[in-house]
């Protein structure tokens, strides 16, 4: 069992193999955090004792944590009682401890097969004046060296609460000494890697949006001041949330610091009937004492095999070519053919056709909504095209945009209140949000008909994949249903709309790989992974530009979730040339397609796209399932490096990019990672064997090329 109550001293051991987590019951009731870090045993130097009448609690470490009676750090939750107080204070009550892990109702989480894989502590606490009592969920993943939390708030009086504020977790840290690390961007640059030391105060990310947005990535760590890739203390959080989330971190007077992640307390409300229970999402909380490559390792192989789910979750992804940047919107079935007739003899696996398909949808002014076939494009119809391409012997996979309306479709004028939207007012409807609405997913028969139009069409025909699009942000914010004291609900509502839509659909068809997109990244996050393995990780499909946005997105996320295509030259978003070389190995990544108009390569061109695919084919199954080491940052330099390791040690794959050419032909070494330094290895194409000690401790030979974008692939392999 990796969770041990001690009754003498009141203090919890969570223990994964490399870590614990411990807390403690004071006498006056409050619950206490006592540390986070590296494994121990046995825990002495605590502050139980201290009497009832002198708990400060502004000084206290806590897990969870009201506001009103001392502590003046910003609560965990806040909850309004009839007689308007929204005083609080939290006492421990009981607490049960169990093998294995249960889903959170309605929400997405990270999971377990069998019993033994997790063991969960429920912490209950209460707050007796008000009769509300909160339930701390740890689950404890031992193997995986990973704790995941979340908080329920549950009515246990005769009226009804409104809840202001509830955060998934509370961690407070005896000390401020840290940096914090955040994933963030914009549209086309998302999740750049930001790092700030800590002052204080309030520092925070968030997002407001109605996604967990492009903007800022709900992930951050806190990083002992001397930690790096390889070395130093990191403190990582992570919310299974897609929707407006809040993450934050607050230096006190004491130097203290408090960490806290939730749906964004800005905007909302939550009306909570006697009996009724609040569920908060899941936070993924990792501790790593040699840096953020041991981190980054700890959550892919969790987001892996115990967050994606479905029959991909552990299968090699297949090598796709989207028509979109081939096309756009304007494309017949001729075209569509031809792009998948060379596709598949060029060695892909799988073709999409993308956005512009059904209705009238010749731009993006209409038609969302309308999943019906486009017969002026597709005059055989869907099921024809698909027959026609699947017989090619290569698989179909169709775009959708099903959270959304067009002013412009059947669909908005039989239901005009079926939009989110406010009374008397014209929702924003401006160029930049694609002239669309987003359906009102608080309301069941919304959702019903979302999942009754995607499955009449998944069932009509052999569809192998789909790209789950979404692209606008939530304004006007209201429902047409909702009374007026729970109009702050929806944007919380719409997000347990779509998880209830994914749940349905991803069940419906467990065969089907999705893919989710808002508008390249813009809801890159664990929510939405729990149901779509792989994610499109931005519109911007530039390599260069890419080097920044997949090196930050594998931060918290494992490289075969990460959707990456070879686009066209120059790159449609910022003009840049750049030869096949780099463009490929950029996507090889992550999941790995193209998205360029095969119909105008040349022969030569298409050689080389034939050689890179036998090549991607012979190697993913290294770099989606391998472990991830990053070497040289696109943010520090020129030079971009990460490299990719079998769990065995026996088969690595190292890939280099130096995106400006340098002067002076010098070679550099280049120091790899991860391998077993006992053994020796054969580098593909070279006519020499090294020593895994060799390669890790002096390096690989880079040469220096002539002219911009110089790029690298070596295959290593064990050799006895
Ligand atoms: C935004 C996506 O990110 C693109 O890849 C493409 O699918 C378009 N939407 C289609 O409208």
């Amino acid at each position: 069992m990796s969770i041990i109550y001690d009754e003498k001293s009141k203090l919890f051991y969570l223990h994964t193999n490399k870590t614990s987590y411990i807390m403690q019951i004071y006498d006056a009731g409050y619950l206490s955090h006592v540390y986070w870090g590296k494994r121990i045993k046995n825990f002495s130097i605590t502050n139980k004792d201290i009497g009832e009448e002198v708990v400060n609690l502004d000084a206290v470490l806590q897990e969870y944590s009201a506001y009103g009676t001392g502590d003046f750090r910003t609560p965990s939750y806040e909850i309004q009682l009839e007689n308007g107080s929204t005083t609080g204070e939290l006492k421990y009550l009981n607490h049960r401890i169990f093998s294995g892990k249960r889903p959170l109702e309605g929400l997405p989480s990270t999971y377990v097969e069998s019993e033994n894989e997790a063991d969960t502590l429920e912490i209950v606490l209460e707050d007796t004046i008000s009769r509300l009592e909160i339930v701390l969920s740890y689950a404890v993943f031992e193997n995986y060296n990973v704790i995941t939390r979340n908080a329920k708030l549950i009515n246990k009086s005769n009226k009804e609460f409104k809840i202001k504020r509830a955060l998934s977790f509370n961690v407070d840290f005896n000390n401020s000494n840290y940096d914090v690390l955040q994933l963030s961007g914009a549209w086309a640059r998302e999740r750049h890697i930001y790092r700030r030391a800590l002052i204080p105060g309030i520092q925070s990310i968030d997002s407001k949006r109605g996604i967990s947005s492009h903007q800022q990535n709900p992930f951050i760590a806190l990083l002992s001041k001397d930690a790096n890739e390889d070395f130093g203390d990191v403190y990582a959080f992570n919310l299974a949330y897609s929707g407006s989330f809040l993450a934050q971190v607050e230096v006190d007077q004491f130097f203290t610091t408090r960490v806290q992640m939730g749906i964004n307390p800005f905007d909302f409300e939550w009306n909570l009937e006697p009996g009724q229970s609040f569920q908060t999402p899941e936070a993924i909380m990792v501790y790593s004492s040699n840096g953020l490559g041991e981190m980054s390792r700890t959550y892919h192989k969790l987001y892996r095999e115990r967050l994606c789910k479905g029959a991909y979750r552990d299968k090699e992804r297949p090598i796709l070519i989207n028509n979109w940047e081939a096309t756009y919107f304007n494309f017949d079935a001729k075209k569509i053919e031809e792009i998948a007739s060379i596709g598949k003899e060029l060695g892909m696996e799988l073709f999409v056709l993308d956005d512009g398909w059904f209705g009238k949808r010749d731009s993006d002014n209409c038609s969302l909504g309308d999943w019906v076939v486009d017969l002026k494009k597709l005059p055989e119809g869907l099921d024809n095209l698909v027959e026609n391409i699947t017989k090619k012997g290569i698989r179909f996979g169709l775009w959708f945009e099903p959270e959304m309306v067009s002013p412009d479709s059947d669909l908005y004028r039989a239901h005009p209140d079926w939009c989110i939207h406010v009374p008397n007012r014209t929702p924003a409807q401006w160029k930049y949000q694609r002239n669309q609405l987003v359906l009102d997913l608080t309301r069941k028969e919304v959702c019903d008909k979302i999942i009754e139009m995607v499955s009449n069409i998944l069932s009509s025909t052999p569809i192998s994949y789909v790209k789950w699009d979404m692209n606008r942000s939530l304004t006007d914010i209201g429902s047409a249903v909702l009374p007026s004291k729970n109009q702050r609900e929806t944007v919380h509502r719409y997000v347990l709309g779509l998880y209830y839509i994914l749940e349905e659909v991803t069940s419906k068809f467990p065969n089907i790989l999705f893919e989710s997109c808002s508008s390249g990244g813009g809801r890159f996050d664990p929510g939405m992974l729990y149901y779509m393995p792989q994610t499109w990780a931005s519109d911007d499909s530039d390599a260069v530009e890419r080097l920044k946005i997949q090196y930050g997105t594998t931060m918290a996320y494992p490289p075969v979730s990460i959707g990456a295509h070879v686009s066209a030259s120059p790159n449609h978003q910022i003009g840049r040339e750049a030869g096949f070389d780099i463009r490929g190995n950029v996507a090889m990544g992550g999941t790995f397609g193209y998205e360029l108009d095969l119909t105008k390569l040349t022969e030569e061109e298409k050689e080389t796209v034939k050689k890179q695919i036998e090549y991607f084919k012979d190697i993913r199954h290294i770099t989606q399932f391998g472990d991830f080491y990053r070497i040289l940052s696109p943010f520090e330099g020129n030079e971009t490096a990460w490299m990719f390791v079998t769990e065995d040690k026996k088969e690595a794959m190292v890939f280099y990019f130096k995106v400006l050419a340098e002067p002076f032909g010098v070679s550099k070494k280049l120091k790899l990672k991860g391998l077993n330094e006992k053994t020796t290895y054969q580098i593909d194409g070279r006519d020499i064997i090294v020593g895994g000690d060799e390669l890790m401790y002096s390096g690989i030979n880079v040469e220096n090329t002539f002219g911009d974008f110089t790029t690298y692939s070596w295959r290593l392999k064990e050799v006895e």
